[in-house]
């Protein structure tokens, strides 16, 4: 009989391999666990009436939860049983979650991405990345850059995908087995070759962007083809198996002005930082509006925003030329 590597097994052999503990394999299966729990509910959710928005109310007359309130739920409950965490950094909380002071971890998550789809089946998202406490000396802060992660992933739900980057050790795409484990680890590189490269950006909000932004698309739209699902989990992963660039630009010349976004739309923590990081071990690159790498950026609050430009490091190298350009004319 032919048995898949699982993902706990690929696990375990590279923190042996490493000498390191198996703290961080509890943290993972509690990760992992949380990510089939949100797919359950997800695949099942129109019967049980939850796909609607918070304040709506189902078909037995009960209260409908948004996703995004289960989903966190879910991945609190399993964060607390790992034990191994001291604090959570999640989109669906204001405030930093206290969970267990004598963790080892930081955990910063979006539990739910691209809740926009929801509705309709489509796919959404749950993003993670990790941090480790510092081991020696005082803990200064809980708040990392990603270039500080050690680790950060993104499930794609309910497609059974999962992608999983570890610091200096590579990207891996897993895939669910008919008995619900990750299994196939799967080597991701952005691909060199142009043929399949693709641009996902919210065309929408093209005129919107900065005119360097606005003048790049003109000149190298028709070069790639052009996909947006609307989930930057979703979005990424594309990006990542066919190469090319998933951008959210900053928004400033807006017909509203009270619409800009200058500082981006995407949370820095655990949208960001986490694609960022999967980039960056898949051979690509990822900046923010001024061709900063994102991986760099310390974050001054947990919920911080961030425009981003991420993928085939071309393409991110190219883009950032016209950055640098204060607002060129139009052509
Ligand atoms: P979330 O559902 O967690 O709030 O995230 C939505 C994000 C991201 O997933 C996606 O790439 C982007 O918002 C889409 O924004 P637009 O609808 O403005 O294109
Ligand atoms: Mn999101
Ligand atoms: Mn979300």
């Amino acid at each position: 009989m032919h048995f898949e590597e699982t993902v706990m097994g690929f696990l375990l052999d590279h923190q042996e391999r490493h000498h390191r503990t198996h703290h961080f394999l509890i943290l993972m299966d509690a990760l992992i666990s949380a990510a089939k729990h949100i797919e359950h509910f997800y695949l099942t959710g129109a019967l049980k009436g939850n796909t609607g928005l918070a304040g709506s109310v189902n078909v037995q007359g009960e209260d409908v939860f948004r996703m995004d309130q289960i989903a966190q739920e879910i991945t609190i409950h399993h964060l607390r049983t790992s034990r191994r965490v001291i604090y959570a950094v999640s989109e669906e909380s204001e405030e930093i979650v206290p969970i267990n002071p004598d963790g080892r971890y930081f955990v910063y998550f979006d539990p739910l991405d691209g809740s926009s789809n929801v509705p309709h089946g489509l796919p959404v998202g749950f993003m993670f990345g990790v941090a480790r406490k510092s081991l020696e000396g005082e803990e200064d802060n809980h708040l990392r850059a990603g270039k500080d992660y050690i680790a950060a992933g993104m499930f794609v739900i309910p497609t059974g995908t999962f992608t999983l980057a570890l610091k200096d050790a590579g990207a891996w795409r897993f895939h669910l087995d008919e008995t619900m484990e990750f299994v196939r680890p799967t080597r991701i590189l952005l691909p060199e070759n142009r043929k399949n490269w693709e641009l996902s950006f919210n065309s929408a909000n093209r005129h919107a962007y900065s005119k360097g932004v606005q003048n790049w698309i003109t000149n190298n739209e028709s070069k790639y083809a052009f996909r947006y699902i609307g989930a930057l989990a979703a979005d990424f992963h594309r990006t990542l198996s066919n190469g090319g660039m998933f951008m959210y630009p900053a928004i400033v010349n807006h017909p509203d002005p009270r619409k800009n976004r200058p500082e981006g739309k995407l949370r820095l923590m655990y949208e960001a930082s986490v694609v960022a990081f999967i980039c960056s071990e898949a051979g690509g690159a990822a900046i923010g509006e001024t061709g900063n790498p994102i991986l760099n950026v310390q974050p001054k609050g947990p919920h911080q925003r961030s425009a981003l430009y991420v993928g085939s490091k071309p393409l991110v190298e190219d883009i950032t030329q016209s950055l640098a350009i204060p607002n060129p004319p139009v052509q």
